[in-house]
C-alpha cells in the first residue's frame, strides 16, 4: 500500500524551528517524511537531518521521500524516548509529531481502525510484543475499565469492560469489529446515535495502552529538552488533551521550575529556567482543517531552550 500522510501546519513548524541551514535536526516521528522532507529543503550541505520512527514501513518510505536532499540524512529505528541518546549530539531543533499517521489507519491489517475488519493488532512497531489482541484478551476487566476511562475518556468504561470479559469468556475476541460489535452492544441506544463513531474512543485507549504513547512522551521530553543547543527548539504536535496536558504542563515546568513558595523573598529551591515556550497550543487555520478534517484537533506547542549567561 502507497504511504499516503497529509502533514500538518507545515509552514507553523518550519517558522517557530527557526532552521539554520548548517544545523542539526531530529524529526523524531518522522511517518511518511512529509516535515522531514520541509525541514531538509531547509538545510545546507553543512546541516543534519535525523529522521526517526518505530514503525519500519514509516522508515523506509520516509527514505524514499527524502531522496535528493543535499544535507546529512540519518535514519535511526526507534522510539523517540531514546532518540536523545541515539541522536548522540546535541540538537538545534526537533519535531515530534504525535499519534498514528494516516497510512497506519488506512492499512486495514494494522489493526488500528474500526471502520474495517483485521486482526486485532495496533502495534506501531510490528516487532513490539504487546498487541491489541493481548489487551483485549487478558488484562483484567479492572484494567480495561480503567484505561478506556484514562486513555478513552469513555463514560461507559465499566460496562464495555464488563461485555468484553463476558464475550471472551466463551473464546479469544479476533478481529477489530468484532470488537466493535461488542461495544456497540454495551452501549444505551442513545450514545450509539453520537455523531463520534461508538468505538472510537475504546479503540483511542486501546492503541495508546499498545503503544506506551503517554509514558514515551513523558519520558522523551525531559531528554529531548536537555540535549538542544542554546537557543534549540523543539516543537510538538498533539492530537487529543491526555498528551496536550503533558506538553503543556512539562513546558510550563521548563519554563519556572521554581517551587518555593509565592511569599519567599528569594528562590532558594535552586531550580533555574530552561527556557521559554513560544507557542501555547496554536491550532491550524480553519483553511487547513476544512482542507485536513483529520488535523481539526491538532495543537501545537513549541519550547525554546536558552542557556543562562
Ligand atoms: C502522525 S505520524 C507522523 C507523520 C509525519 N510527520 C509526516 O509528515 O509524514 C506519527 C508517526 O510517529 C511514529 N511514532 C509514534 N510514536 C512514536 C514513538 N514513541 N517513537 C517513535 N515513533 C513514533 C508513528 O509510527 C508514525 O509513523
Amino acid at each position: 500500500m502507497e504511504f499516503v500522510h497529509k502533514s500538518i501546519m507545515v509552514e507553523e513548524i518550519l517558522e517557530y524551528l527557526n532552521i539554520r541551514p548548517d544545523g542539526v535536526y531530529a524529526d523524531g516521528t518522522a511517518g511518511g517524511g512529509g516535515h522531514s522532507r520541509a525541514i531538509g529543503e531547509k538545510l545546507s550541505s553543512q546541516g543534519t537531518l535525523i529522521c526517526n520512527d518505530r514503525d519500519p514501513d514509516a522508515l523506509a518510505a520516509c527514505e524514499k521521500r527524502l531522496a535528493g536532499l543535499s544535507c546529512n540524512v540519518r535514519l535511526v529505528r526507534g522510539v523517540f524516548s531514546d532518540l536523545a541518546a541515539n541522536a548522540g549530539q546535541p540538537l538545534d531543533g526537533v519535531l515530534l509529531d504525535l499519534g498514528v499517521s494516516s497510512y497506519q489507519l488506512d492499512c486495514a491489517e494494522r489493526g488500528f481502525s474500526y471502520m474495517q475488519d483485521a486482526p486485532l493488532d495496533m502495534r506501531m512497531n510490528p516487532e513490539d510484543k504487546l498487541s491489541a489482541w493481548d489487551v483485549v484478551n487478558h488484562w483484567s476487566e479492572e484494567e480495561l475499565t480503567r484505561i478506556f476511562f484514562e486513555y478513552g475518556e469513555e463514560r461507559f468504561s465499566r460496562r464495555i469492560a464488563s461485555q468484553i470479559a463476558l464475550a471472551r469468556s466463551q473464546g479469544p475476541i479476533q478481529t477489530t469489529l468484532e470488537l466493535v460489535d461488542i461495544i456497540k452492544s454495551a452501549l444505551p441506544k442513545a450514545a450509539l446515535k453520537e455523531k463520534q463513531h461508538p468505538a472510537k474512543r475504546v479503540f483511542q485507549a486501546i492503541r495508546i495502552a499498545v503503544n506506551d504513547e503517554l509514558e514515551q512522551v513523558r519520558s522523551a521530553l525531559d531528554a529531548l529538552v536537555e540535549n538542544l543547543n542554546d537557543g534549540g527548539r523543539i516543537a510538538v504536535l498533539t492530537f487529543h488533551s491526555l498528551e496536550d496536558r503533558i506538553v503543556k504542563n512539562a513546558f510550563a515546568r521548563y519554563e519556572k521550575p521554581c517551587t518555593c513558595p509565592p511569599e519567599f523573598p528569594v528562590c532558594t529551591c535552586g531550580k533555574k529556567s530552561l527556557g521559554k515556550v513560544l507557542a501555547k497550543g496554536i491550532a491550524p487555520t480553519p483553511r487547513e482543517i476544512a482542507e485536513n478534517p483529520r488535523s481539526r484537533s491538532t495543537r501545537l506547542r513549541v519550547f525554546e531552550r536558552r542557556f543562562e549567561d
